[in-house]
């Protein structure tokens, strides 16, 4: 028994002193740069074209991304990512986009440099420039395109037509060297392209900051191959291209985007295509407690982001869970609603009701939001402690308004299988401001709010999987004071608010249940 105790005292130490060793090699922080493009779409995207005339428009797309790997390049960025989508565009038919296809060798049976060797293979015209643009600037790059990959019909996921579509993110290394790429593996109703025949878990690995996971835009709410990357191969740092039309209250990109870099307490790099009339706006560089982030409905330009940020060491993942978990405990000493709703602290962690006053209870009722069936009640006193549940999951509030604003707030539960634009298990404990004094008006997105509340949100999910959603008047991004379990509770507490209060929540994915 002690032996393997102090065996395995012995492993961390070597582990922390590789780390240790490691980060001094390769630096402590990092410059990384993201840029949300302003894309240059094709007016008529159904449309068969040419080559050549597919290749103009890029084309025209590539020269700004030049721009920004110079202008990156200058302020001193080790890497920059583009959104997806970026180059081509969108709302392709299967056939129209062909033209707009570069062809991708099989990396693990071809070392390859396209701006070096440019004419290895035909139909590389995209990634050629992308690659002299890496070499050029000696930055990673990291980019999305379409991709196309010819296949035998004896290959039973080979298409009729003979040629796998492939919504694809590409790495080049700052020699220009094509090191990865990645096939997107959740298709959000994108017609023109295929589904990978194997899920793609794609690493590459940096001088600078270790190795780097890559996914794509609605990946993001999926286990695969998100989590699996995230876990298995302790990933702490993520580039994401993304297309993202923003969704309030609860999945606006800054807002998802800052929730996951948090929960999963890791670096996430990503782009989104800046389009206001689609309702696509929203990037940043994140860390797990900080963010530098570009959200603008009304300008029409793009933004590039630099920013210096630390390279999260690797060893932290063993012990995250327990950090985590051990400053929720010190901090909840004063624990509100122990008193009043809950008993926390019973052996087995459960939560036993008392009796409240007198005081008759609003009652709940239910709303769509986000095309779910919301369960909610309003926040109708100064402050309080309420309680809503649905199915397995109950949310608790504690709250305090801070000053008297003539607005409806409500606590939201919702325990189900989100059906519409995708299929996804979600349980879910929300504050939002609701659009008018009306119910009927509760989830609906808006973006302005002046209500100022101190809280204490929680749950008791079934999932580990919370992704922490806090937005505020003008949509912009907040953190918690604490976050992570509490026995069987997750929770969220924020006191001291700067501005009006959006959405307070906690998005669980229950994967299994999809
Ligand atoms: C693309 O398609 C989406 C949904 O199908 C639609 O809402 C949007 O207006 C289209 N965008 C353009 C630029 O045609
Ligand atoms: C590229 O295309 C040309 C013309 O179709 C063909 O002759 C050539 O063999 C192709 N090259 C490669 C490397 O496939
Ligand atoms: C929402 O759920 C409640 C409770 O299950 C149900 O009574 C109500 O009809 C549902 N509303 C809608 C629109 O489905
Ligand atoms: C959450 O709490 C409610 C009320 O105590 C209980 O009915 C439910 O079973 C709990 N859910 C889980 C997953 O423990
Ligand atoms: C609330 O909104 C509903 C639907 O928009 C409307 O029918 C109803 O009259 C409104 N109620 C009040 C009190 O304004």
């Amino acid at each position: 028994m002690a032996d393997s105790i102090f065996g395995s005292i012995y492993i961390l130490l070597l582990l922390c002193y590789k780390v240790v060793t490691e980060d001094i090699h390769r630096g402590e922080h990092y410059v990384a740069a993201i840029y949300e493009h302003h894309v240059i779409l094709n007016p008529n995207p159904t449309a068969i074209v040419s080559r050549q005339s597919a290749l103009e428009l890029m084309n025209r797309n590539l020269d700004i991304y030049e721009e920004q790997v110079i202008a990156a390049a200058r302020q001193g960025a080790h890497i920059i990512v583009f959104p997806e989508d970026g180059i081509q565009g969108f709302n392709f038919t299967r056939t129209s986009i062909y033209p707009y296809l570069d062809f991708i060798p099989d990396l693990d049976s071809v070392t390859w440099n396209p701006c070096k060797e440019a004419n290895l293979f035909n139909d590389t015209e995209v990634l050629h420039r992308l690659s002299c643009m890496a070499l050029k600037s000696q930055v990673f790059l990291v980019a999305n395109l379409g991709t196309k990959q010819p296949c035998k019909q004896r290959d039973r996921h080979c298409p009729n037509d003979g040629r796998y579509q492939f919504n694809t993110n590409v790495v080049f290394s700052d020699s220009g060297k094509l090191i990865a790429r990645y096939r997107k593996q959740n298709l959000y109703f994108e017609y023109a392209f295929n589904t990978p025949p194997k899920v793609d878990y794609i690493i590459f690995d940096t001088p600078f900051a270790d190795k780097f996971g890559i996914f794509t835009c609605f990946d993001i709410l999926f286990h695969e191959p998100t989590v699996t990357l995230i876990k298995q191969h302790k990933i702490k740092q993520i580039a994401y291209p993304t297309a993202w039309m923003n969704q309030l209250p609860l999945l606006s990109a800054i807002e998802f985007q800052q929730a996951f870099a948090t929960a999963f307490d890791i670096n996430l790099l990503a782009a989104n295509i800046h389009y206001p009339d689609l309702d696509m706006t929203g990037s940043g560089i994140y860390t797990p407690s900080k963010s530098f982030v570009y959200y603008d409905m009304e300008s029409i330009d793009g933004r590039l982001i630099v920013a210096q940020i630390p390279v999260i060491p690797l060893h932290k993942t063993h012990m995250e869970d327990e950090i985590i978990s051990n400053r929720i405990q010190d901090s909840f000493s004063s624990f509100h609603m122990d008193n009043q709703i809950c008993h926390m602290d019973d052996e087995d962690g459960s939560c036993l009701r008392e009796e409240k006053s007198t005081k008759k209870a609003p009652s709940i009722f239910y709303e769509e939001m986000m095309y779910d069936n919301f369960t909610l009640l309003p926040l109708t006193e100064p402050e309080g402690d309420i309680q809503v549940c649905s199915k397995a999951l109950c949310c608790y509030l504690n709250y305090q308004k801070l000053i008297f604003s003539n607005e409806l707030y409500v606590l939201g539960v919702f325990d189900g299988l989100h059906t519409v634009h995708g299929t996804y298990y979600v349980q879910a404990c929300v504050l939002v401001k609701c659009a008018s004094l009306n119910y009927t008006s509760c989830g609906q997105g808006i973006t302005k709010a002046n209500g100022l509340i101190d809280f204490q949100l929680q749950g008791n999910f079934s999932t580990a999987f919370i992704f922490p959603l806090l937005l505020r008047s003008g949509v912009t991004l907040d953190y918690a004071d604490h976050l992570g379990w509490k026995h069987n509770y997750y929770v969220m507490q924020k006191k001291g608010a700067s501005s009006g209060l959006i959405t307070a929540g906690l998005y669980g994915r229950w994967y299994e249940k999809d």
